[in-house]
């Protein structure tokens, strides 16, 4: 069920999204406290400053639904909290259907088709489990579509975000043809020939339904064209791949790229702010003049911490010359939780860092400084201090990391960058790129990344750091919308 607003159909611009701007949080004494998102949608909003503005995202938690129950016609009262001028309405779906639709369906199903995670002669199985996850997938997006047809205004604009919502232009279209309806994917694209291990109408549905948009937007031209790919062998659609459009039943729906760069006015403002300075002081004190490889992700199997940690330790094998020379900084923050695949590959993290600290600290030298606990201030703290960043995803739609460090470098960082990140279309010139599987390979562009002379490494860095902010989140925004 959703909220019903009576404030309806006045919004000129919305955004839908499953994880809002703001979240919640219940104190030990009963009142709720409010917390900002980071991220480039955030951020690439408040270009509108339009009050009328409307972002629609769901309750994740029993915090968030206590807020939306609370919030008057379900909007949330934001004053004071800089959150842009835009309102935020948050629905409160039933916490079943939400945990079917966001745990069973988007991460356990679309995430792991999209960055292709399946260890396939076991996983999928799509069985009676999954059909009750899809309908509960598909209540969820019905939510999302009856908010938006409430609340926007005749001719208004919508921005759909991610795989969460793949169901709502299609559904939004039928309920308001009037709309200009524009969809956005954070993710790679599974090419064809593995994204059809999904059933059939499922895997159509969710084709149909950002075709719903009119146009439907990319981080890079690859996850585009595997999209359109997708539409050709499922649809049959017909693709102009020069024009990037794809056409069914006579309804043509236009493909963009917009390749989401770094903020950097944001980040070198907040990364110079003295929590981070304390930050700094107490990783150089821990490091001391040895360099350091560094590495900041969210405990994601796509992010490939493993073998990031396999080549650190074989870089230490076979080249002792580093002994006590170097300290990789790894930051694994906590991610999706409630999916046992995460909390296996978590164990498996922090297994193999006491595996690389028994073989080699000494009491004088700590080879692996590993942190679980999300920190923003102290991961612009090491991105400040990596002499080399370690950026080498199995798949990713961008990764603002490889963007954010060279942004962000005191002194000039090597970025090792994976190619299968959406960043490496963009940073490849002056990233030291590897195939992620390659664990050989990656500790090879480890040591070259820490070799690299100071020159060398500044000048890499000031040309990465204008590629990474080619695009700001706000013009990226605005891109989007002029586009629709
Ligand atoms: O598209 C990927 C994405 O939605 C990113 O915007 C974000 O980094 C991540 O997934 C967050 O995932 P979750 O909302 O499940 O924590």
């Amino acid at each position: 069920t959703t909220n019903r607003s009576s404030v309806t159909g006045t919004a000129p611009v919305l955004v839908a999204s499953n994880r809002g701007p703001v979240s919640f949080s219940t104190a030990d004494d009963g009142t709720l406290t409010l917390r900002r998102g980071g991220g480039g949608l955030v951020s690439g909003l408040s270009a509108i400053d339009d009050p009328n503005a409307v972002w629609v995202c769901a309750a994740l938690d029993d915090s968030d639904r206590r807020a939306a129950a609370e919030a008057p016609h379900g909007r949330l009262d934001l004053t004071g909290h800089e959150v842009g001028g835009q309102a935020v309405r948050m629905l409160d779906i039933d916490p079943l259907t939400f945990a079917r639709a966001y745990n069973g369906v988007a991460n356990s199903t679309l995430w792991f088709v999209h960055h292709l995670l399946y260890a396939t002669p076991t996983a999928p199985s799509f069985d009676a489990a999954f059909r009750t996850e899809w309908a509960a997938y598909r209540a969820y997006n019905e939510a999302f579509a009856e908010a938006l047809a409430a609340e926007a205004a005749p001719n208004a604009a919508v921005l759909v975000q991610d795989y969460h919502l793949s169901l709502v232009p299609a559904l939004l279209r039928e309920a308001r043809p009037d709309l200009r309806i524009g969809h956005f994917s954070h993710t790679p694209w599974a090419p064809p020939e593995y994204y059809r291990m999904l059933p059939d109408d499922v895997a159509r549905a969710v084709l149909t339904g950002i075709l719903g948009a009119d146009r439907a937007g990319f981080l890079t031209q690859r996850w585009a064209r595997a999209f359109a790919a997708c539409c050709e062998d499922l649809l049959g659609a017909t693709v102009d791949h020069d024009a990037l459009t794809v056409t069914v039943d006579g309804r043509t729906t236009r493909l963009g790229v917009h390749a989401l760069g770094a903020d950097a006015d944001f980040l070198r403002e907040r990364a110079h702010r003295p929590d981070v300075d304390e930050r700094l002081a107490a990783l150089r004190a821990a490091v001391g003049d040895r360099r350091t490889i560094v590495r900041v992700d969210r405990t994601e199997l796509s992010k490939n911490i493993v073998r990031g940690l396999q080549a650190y330790r074989h870089l230490l094998r076979t080249r002792p010359e580093w002994h006590d020379r170097v300290v990789h900084i790894a930051f694994a923050y906590p991610s999706r939780t409630d999916l046992a695949e995460y909390r296996a590959y978590t164990a498996a993290v922090q297994r193999l860092a006491e595996e690389i600290d028994a073989e080699f600290a000494t009491p004088a030298w700590r080879p692996l400084i590993l942190h679980v606990d999300d920190d923003f201030p102290r991961s612009l703290a090491a991105y400040r201090l990596a002499d080399v960043a370690l950026v080498n995803p199995i798949r990713d739609g961008m990764n603002l990391v490889a963007k954010e460090v060279p942004v962000v470098s005191d002194h000039g960082c090597a970025l090792v960058l994976s190619r299968e990140a959406g960043a490496h279309a963009e940073l490849k010139d002056d990233a030291l790129t590897v195939n992620p599987y390659d664990v050989i390979a990656t500790a090879e562009a480890l040591h070259a990344g820490l070799t690299m002379s100071p020159e060398e490494r500044a000048d890499r860095t000031k040309r990465l750091a204008a590629a990474a902010t080619a695009l700001p989140p706000q013009q990226w925004f605005l891109d989007q919308l002029n586009a629709l």
